[in-house]
């Protein structure tokens, strides 16, 4: 275990602590906030990273988080100091989210490197803030605890529960085809983001969120409670006294993050049947934390685990009702066979520890292994022709007799080409055809936006067809549903087989074999691929360049090649 710390070895005594010059300013400008030098000379500075602006609509709650929390600090005997960090509002940020999340990580790394801080709050929860904080905080490797945004509450229409994204899709499709009308629409519009709080299905955030909870990074269970619920300030207050605790005991994210924590995420994934965008981000965190992680890893560790939690996209309740069911802790009461049990976690007990006395109190809610939601679990990898890289869908959220299809694809060559024919009277699909979307991948969008749940074409809708086999090297939002292929490496930007896609050819999936095969010769192939051209770089200059330059492949988790490297590898600041 770590050796304790004292007042004199902690790191912010670097700054604070020496008598010369350059402490004297440091002391003296913290004490032009008006603080005595015993409020923060020789205490644990505790950086609380907020992820909060007004564009942020999830996190609406945070500024009054950031109080709770710095009681939390203060009532340990740490000095708290909030570190407002970029923000990434999964809805309005453009043009997406995604791109960004390297960003907020480096800047959290950064901020944490560059000022005298001895531990951190991470505080995330709208999708990409969860794996960006955590990114940034396992590179500086300094103790810290995440903690979860929580999610909104239950959305409401006449009577009906709505879940966030899952029911606009739905809405959505009846919308198009006539059978909503502009008053009922509006009103869905109403009532359906009722608090703050993140998205309210086990999209990305929730996902995300769990799967913090289930490496150890956050306090036991603390990723079901609703943002608006009163037990959530006091978790916040406790997740502030645990931070100055892990800075005397100095546990970092090294300590917790081990290969056997990372497995334990991948089996919670599944049963949660989380979002097909955990896979992109847990990759990047393990990476980050010096563990290599492939794909074939989630595909090994999923065999078996069925999904547990009767949560939309893949089920029928929303995140409030899995908290009164008893949350996390009842869910992963269940996998206890399937867990790594012995391992620490950020609250200084064992996996085994912080199970004992979880229960499940609605079992239609969180169910057990005998009467799963579905006998198949979560995600699938795909390999294959089309795929060589890989490719994941989410067999729970697609129609059944979808899982093996074969078919002809119908080819747009990006998404404003999709835009403009997807719904024309004129376009040649039936219900067997395989739409494939081309450049929406991380260089080729660029950012690999969540555009690969693609729409059924209207002509398909009017028939009363919901669900078509679609394939992109793009993302899909969490709370999304339908037989669609995403995540293909390489992309299509890169030249990928997708990229040779043509009108017409067959595509093979085939679920239960992890197969997505394009029926093409390859001599044909060969002659495609010598006329392929790479499509236009998207970018001149700024963050967009620097991101097309850098970004890996989704299987490989889009992180940036530079950021790769052992956590705390970069050197402290000198200080002079
Ligand atoms: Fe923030 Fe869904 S938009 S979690």
């Amino acid at each position: 275990m770590p050796s304790p710390k004292k007042p004199e070895t902690l790191r912010s005594q670097r700054w604070y602590g020496p008598d010369d010059l350059r402490s004297f300013g440091h002391r003296s400008r913290t004490k032009q906030m008006g603080l005595h030098r015993d409020e923060f000379v020789g205490k644990p500075v505790i950086g609380i990273i907020n992820t909060w602006n007004e564009m942020n609509t999830c996190h609406t709650h945070f500024p009054q988080r950031v109080q709770d929390v710095k009681r939390g600090v203060l009532a340990a005997g740490g000095f708290p100091v909030e570190l407002p960090a970029m923000s990434l509002g999964e809805q309005l940020m453009k043009p997406t989210a995604m791109m960004y999340r390297n960003f907020l990580a480096m800047e959290v790394e950064e901020l944490l490197r560059s000022y005298p801080i001895d531990g951190a709050v991470l505080m995330g929860g709208c999708d990409k803030t969860t794996p960006g904080v955590l990114m940034g905080a396992i590179s500086m490797n300094l103790p810290c605890i995440y903690l979860p945004g929580g999610a909104m509450l239950r959305g409401h229409w006449r009577g009906e529960i709505l879940g966030s994204g899952t029911d606009v899709w739905k809405y959505w499709d009846d919308r198009r085809s006539g059978k909503l009308d502009e008053k009922s629409w509006f009103e869905i519009e109403d009532g359906i983001a009722r608090s703050p709080g993140t998205c309210m299905t086990m999209g990305t955030a929730a996902t995300m969120m769990s799967m913090a909870d289930a490496l150890g990074m956050s306090l036991p269970g603390a990723s079901s409670i609703p943002a608006v619920d009163s037990n959530h300030n006091r978790m916040a207050s406790l997740s502030g006294r645990r931070a100055v605790e892990l800075v005397w005991e100095d546990i970092k994210p090294t300590d917790i993050l081990t290969e056997k924590a990372i497995e334990n995420a991948i089996v919670v994934q599944m049963a949660i049947g989380g979002s097909t965008n955990g896979i992109i981000h847990l990759t990047a965190i393990a990476r980050r934390a010096g563990i290599p992680l492939d794909l074939e890893r989630f595909d090994k560790i999923s065999q078996g685990i069925p999904l547990l939690a009767n949560l939309k996209p893949s089920g029928k309740y929303v995140m409030e009702d899995f908290y009164y069911a008893g949350g996390l802790l009842a869910l992963m009461k269940q996998l206890e066979a399937r867990l790594h049990l012995e391992i620490p976690t950020i609250n200084g007990k064992t996996v085994l520890e912080n199970l004992a006395g979880a229960e499940v109190f609605n079992p239609d809610v969180i169910r057990t292994f005998d009467q799963p939601v579905m006998q198949a679990g979560g995600t699938a990898i795909l390999r294959g022709s089309l795929a060589p890289n890989g490719a994941v869908i989410k067999p729970t959220a697609a129609e059944e007799r979808l899982w093996k299809h074969r078919g002809p694809a119908l080819v747009f060559k990006d998404i404003r080409d999709l835009k403009a024919r997807v719904d024309s009277d004129d376009l040649e699909v039936t219900p067997d055809s395989v739409l494939v979307l081309q450049n929406a991948g991380p260089i080729g969008a660029p950012g690999m936006p969540e555009w690969g749940q693609l729409p059924v074409p209207k002509k398909l809708l009017d028939q009363g067809f919901r669900d078509i086999v679609c394939i992109s090297d793009a993302r899909m939002s969490g709370t999304s549903y339908g037989a669609c292929v995403l995540h293909v490496s390489p992309e299509s930007a890169l030249g990928g087989p997708l990229a040779l896609v043509r009108d017409g050819d067959l595509i093979e999936l085939d679920i239960e074999n992890r197969r997505l095969d394009l029926l093409v010769p390859e001599a044909e192939l060969k002659t495609r691929r010598q006329q392929w051209h790479p499509p236009e770089a998207k970018a001149s200059r700024g963050y967009a360049k620097l991101y097309i330059q850098h970004v890996t492949q989704a299987h490989e988790g889009c992180d940036f090649d530079f950021l790769q490297g052992e956590p705390g590898e970069t050197p402290e600041p000198d200080i002079f």
